[in-house]
């Protein structure tokens, strides 16, 4: 071998110990690096309690991890929502662009999460809703990198169609907000109330987040249905329960609803929400282990009772976890990330569940009867229902 030959060798293996050596660092610390979390959600508004509970929940889950995700240290980047859909795309985009989040986290309102979902898609950025049941969000638009820890708005109505007619009722009024979650949630309880036989006789609506009720409620009173449906839920729900009943119309025309009507406000909505009957994927009194760990651990640390949207937090934080500890915290094989997340089995409050093809979770609805400050579970409306999915071509 020539003295020049054996030089360039050394060369070439001076050259290629020192890419190793300059990359080995780089690599380890794209590992280590913190992860960035965006939180978008509703921390003032008539929401402002579920977007609390919501970051709550999270962060009982995470301090359940070591304050760890995928073995990286974890930074939060907060904006306030306000569910104000005009904002969103803006809000959305500070996260992403400026920002650059590894995951958005969000949201509470149907219509802000849309704006969410687009920005998603359009950038390939990991996200988990916690709350909004937007149908389309896990249907139409669905996608690989978009998940949710909660519900479509379709879940929690479609059981109360089938249990109110079950209950002898036939003829129902519907009242609700005008806006994607309200008018969802209507449509699915009347698609399986009149599938049973029952009747619709009036849907009524008002602009989200209006609580000027005393209208409808004097129309409600003059059109005497057998019993009312509504979606209503934060400090709406509160006023709307409390109107109901100071009109005299709570013993005389039984009201129901998807659960979020009494979830999260029994304490102020008081004597008027006793015995109201609801359908929603978790209760208070759900008899498991964890229900009990996390309800004492949450309640221990922020003072109050935890509710369904602490739940959706704390199942949104133990997705994560479970999904990056699979791939070691790293978002280098996205199909290797999202397959993990598929697969990770949620050990919820609410019960066990898992994860559809469409990214919903396939979980019990349960019936729930107010009593004192509680949601308690008195049956299983529907077991391990599964959203229908219409549209949703997951592209790989
Ligand atoms: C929604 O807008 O999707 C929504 C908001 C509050 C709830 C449930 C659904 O409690």
């Amino acid at each position: 071998m020539t003295t020049r030959r054996r030089f360039v060798q050394q060369l070439g293996a001076l050259a290629s110990a020192s890419a190793v050596g300059a990359l080995a660092p780089t690599f380890a610390r794209a590992q280590s690096a913190k992860l960035r979390v965006g939180l978008m959600l509703p921390y003032t508004g008539t929401y402002a309690a579920l977007g609390t509970a919501i970051t709550q929940g999270f962060n009982i889950a995470l301090e359940e991890n070591g304050g760890k995700l995928g073995g990286r240290d974890v930074e939060f980047f907060t904006v306030d929502d306000e569910s104000e859909p005009a904002k969103a795309t803006d809000n959305a985009n500070r996260l992403v662009q400026r920002d650059k989040v590894d995951v958005l986290i969000g949201t509470v309102h149907s219509g802000v999460v849309m704006a969410m979902v687009k920005i998603a898609r359009d950038t390939g950025t990991l996200l988990v809703i916690p709350n909004a049941g937007a149908n389309a969000a896990t249907r139409s638009q669905c996608a690989p990198n978009i998940f949710r820890t909660s519900f479509t708005n379709w879940q929690p109505a479609h059981p109360m169609g089938k249990v109110m007619y079950e209950r002898g009722h036939r003829k129902v009024v519907t009242l609700t907000w005008k806006y994607g979650a309200g008018e969802e949630s209507v449509e699915s309880f009347k698609e399986a109330f009149t599938k049973q036989g029952g009747a619709i006789v009036k849907e009524m609506y008002l602009p989200f987040p209006n609580v000027e009720f005393q209208p409808f409620i004097t129309e409600i009173a003059s059109l005497r249905p057998d019993a009312v449906f509504v979606f209503f839920a934060g400090g709406g729900a509160v006023k709307f329960t409390k109107d109901y009943a100071a009109a005299g119309l709570k013993d005389k025309i039984p009201l129901y609803g998807s659960g979020f009507l009494t979830d999260g406000t029994l304490e102020a909505q008081g004597a008027s929400a006793q015995g109201l009957l609801t359908t929603l994927h978790y209760g208070d009194g759900i008899e498991n282990a964890k229900n009990k760990q996390f309800r004492y651990a949450y309640g221990k640390k922020y003072g109050v009772q935890a509710d369904v949207y602490a739940v959706q937090g704390y199942d949104a934080c133990l997705l994560l976890a479970g999904g990056l500890a699979a791939v070691k915290g790293s978002f280098g094989d996205k199909k290797a990330l999202y397959g993990a997340l598929e697969k990770v089995k949620i050990d919820s409050p609410r019960g066990v569940w898992t994860m559809s093809k469409a990214h919903n979770p396939i979980q019990d609805i349960y019936l729930r009867r107010v009593e004192g400050n509680a949601n308690q579970v008195i049956g299983i409306a529907w077991k391990a229902l599964d959203d229908p999915a219409n549209g949703c071509k997951m592209q790989a």
